[in-house]
């Protein structure tokens, strides 16, 4: 067992310092991060596409002043691209260079051994010397199977070489892994991690992202755009706005000099939020049906029910 300092005080902690860096966390958030470290386990984060999920690693990796080591899963990710592989060329090369004069054996050895080793994101991070955050993102795209490659060093921070032994981590780094959710992870997986599901942020946390995030943004025109974005998202649409498309469309309205959202420039930016046809045609609509209940901007400016079309 490694022992080794915490690397926060409290809760409170985490968050604050996180939004020093511009990541606004809630409590859940915060709390799940604080835990990943007190209990030396990975973090399974899940949620839909654009709520901050990388982000959040990418920002603990700041915040502790770790080095961010990434794994970019993907469908067909094998271990030669996750933990290592033998430098073939090269070994190619030692045995053409080699004279006649050394036994197989003492060949056989060398071939095997760090000289020859290339490693990937995962065998990186478990010898890393200095401290690092360990981000496996996505990782539902991986196949089942591809994900026991992962087991052994979310559970024990090791690597099993076979021609060389076993790399044990001279520190337990901070691991996240992120999931979209697109299909459902192993129970092995799952039990070796705690869980932190991220949502779409509420209207507060909404808000205050998209002050923090957008510069020239108001308070007045941060606060209806978060609320404009919620409305949206009770619409039962194919995909809704995540948090990265209520930041587009802030900077959109700021680009355009906007302070106030009428029902005509909600219409005429739905496609900086919205990535569906059948999405932007339902917003519009129900923008052209209920523009006061939508832009919540009641008090006649003269923007009313025929006046956007
Ligand atoms: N809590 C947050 N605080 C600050 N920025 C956020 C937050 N959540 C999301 N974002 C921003 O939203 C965008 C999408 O986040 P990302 O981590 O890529 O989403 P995911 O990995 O969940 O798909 C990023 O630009 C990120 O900076
Ligand atoms: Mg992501």
């Amino acid at each position: 067992m490694i022992e080794q300092p915490p690397r926060f005080s409290d809760l409170e902690s985490v968050r604050t310092s996180l939004a020093d860096i511009n990541y606004l966390a809630d409590d859940g958030i915060a709390g799940v991060v604080y835990l990943a470290d007190r209990l030396g386990k990975p973090v399974l984060v899940e949620g839909p596409a654009g709520t901050g999920k990388t982000q959040l690693a990418k920002s603990v990796a700041e915040m502790t002043g770790a080095r961010l080591i990434r794994l970019q899963c993907y469908e067909g990710l094998d271990e030669s691209k996750a933990l290592y592989e033998w430098n073939y060329k090269k070994q190619l090369l030692r045995i053409q260079t080699e004279g006649d004069g050394a036994s197989w054996s003492e060949v056989e050895d060398d071939l095997f051994s760090e000289e020859f080793l290339l490693t990937r994101p995962l065998l990186e991070a478990i010898r890393a010397e200095d401290p690092v955050v360990l981000l496996i993102d996505e990782v539902d795209r991986v196949e089942v199977e591809t994900e026991a490659l992962l087991l052994e060093i979310l559970s024990d921070y090791q690597v099993s070489i076979p021609e060389l032994g076993t790399v044990h981590a001279r520190q337990i780094p901070l691991v996240f892994l992120t999931s979209n959710g697109t299909r459902e992870l192993s129970e092995a997986l799952k039990r070796r991690c705690l869980y932190l599901y991220i949502d779409y942020p509420d209207l507060e946390r909404e808000r205050e992202i998209v002050l923090t995030k957008v510069p020239g943004v108001d308070e007045n025109l941060a606060d209806q755009v978060a609320r404009i974005v919620r409305s949206i998202r009770q619409l039962d649409l194919k995909k809704n706005p995540s948090v990265s498309e209520t930041l587009d469309w802030a900077r959109t309205l700021v680009l355009l000099g906007i302070e106030q959202i009428d029902a005509k420039t909600a219409i005429d930016t739905a496609n900086v939020l919205l990535k569906y046809r059948t999405d932007i045609e339902k917003v519009v609509k129900e923008f052209a049906e209920n523009p006061v209940e939508l832009t919540g901007t009641g008090t006649g400016t003269g923007t009313g029910t025929d006046a956007d079309t």
